[in-house]
C-alpha cells in the first residue's frame, strides 16, 4: 500500500477476528517500528508482544473503563511500547533541550511506523492511552527500572469498519510565517 494511502485510510480497530496472526507478520510491523527516526539515533523503544491470554486480561484490567478495553482482551496480540529513560533528547548525560526526555515523541514515531505499517499488511491497530498505568504495566511485564511502559495497540484482523473520525482543516491548523497569520 502506498504510504499517503495508509496514512489516509488507517483507523482505530477496537473489534478484532480471533484470526491469529503469524510471526512473520508480527516481525514485518516490528521491522517498520525499528526503522524509525530517534534522537540521535537512540532508539529508545522497546517491543513487549504479548500473546498470553492471563496477560492480555491483566492489561485489559488495568485500562478499566477504555473504549479498546475487549480489544486488548480479545485480539490475538497485544504490542506494548517501553522506553529507555535518559536517552532521547540527552547529550553526555544531561538533557539538552528544555523539553527534558523525549522519549514520548521517538516511542510515537516507532508507534505511528508500526500501526501504518499494519495497516498496510490488513491489520488493525489502535493507540491506547487512557488509564494506562505505567507502574502496573511495569509490574504485569517485568519492565526494570530506568525503562517506562508508554503506551500499547491490540494487534489483528479487523472485525468492524469504523466511521472516518473528522479532522479540523489545515486552513485552521496552518499559519504562515507566525503563529495566527494565515
Ligand atoms: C496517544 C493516543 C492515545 C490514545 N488512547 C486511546 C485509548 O486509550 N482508547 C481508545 O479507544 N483510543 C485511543 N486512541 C485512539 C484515538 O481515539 C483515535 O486515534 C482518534 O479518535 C482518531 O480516530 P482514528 O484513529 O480512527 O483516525 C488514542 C490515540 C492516541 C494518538
Amino acid at each position: 500500500m502506498e504510504v499517503l494511502e495508509a496514512i489516509r485510510t488507517r483507523r482505530s480497530i477496537r473489534r478484532y477476528k480471533t484470526t491469529p496472526v503469524d510471526d512473520k507478520t508480527i516481525e514485518l510491523v516490528l521491522e517498520a517500528a525499528r526503522w524509525a527516526p530517534s534522537w540521535a539515533n537512540t532508539q529508545c523503544w522497546r517491543f513487549i508482544v504479548v500473546r498470553d491470554s492471563n496477560i492480555k486480561d491483566e492489561l485489559a484490567n488495568m485500562i478499566g473503563d477504555n473504549r479498546a478495553t475487549d480489544a486488548v482482551r480479545n485480539a490475538p496480540v497485544v504490542i506494548v511500547a517501553c522506553a529507555e529513560l535518559g536517552k532521547s533528547g540527552y547529550y553526555y548525560g544531561e538533557p539538552a533541550t528544555d523539553k527534558g526526555d523525549w522519549y514520548m515523541f521517538d516511542v510515537a514515531l516507532a508507534m505511528q511506523n508500526l500501526v501504518l505499517a499494519a495497516h498496510s499488511l490488513g491489520l488493525g491497530t489502535v493507540h491506547v492511552g487512557l488509564h494506562f498505568d505505567t507502574k502496573k504495566a511495569a509490574s504485569i511485564l517485568g519492565v526494570p527500572q530506568g525503562f517506562c511502559p508508554v503506551e500499547m495497540t491490540p494487534l489483528g484482523y479487523p472485525e468492524e469498519e469504523p466511521k472516518i473520525r473528522p479532522r479540523r482543516e489545515l486552513s485552521e491548523t496552518v499559519f504562515y510565517d507566525k503563529f495566527g497569520s494565515k
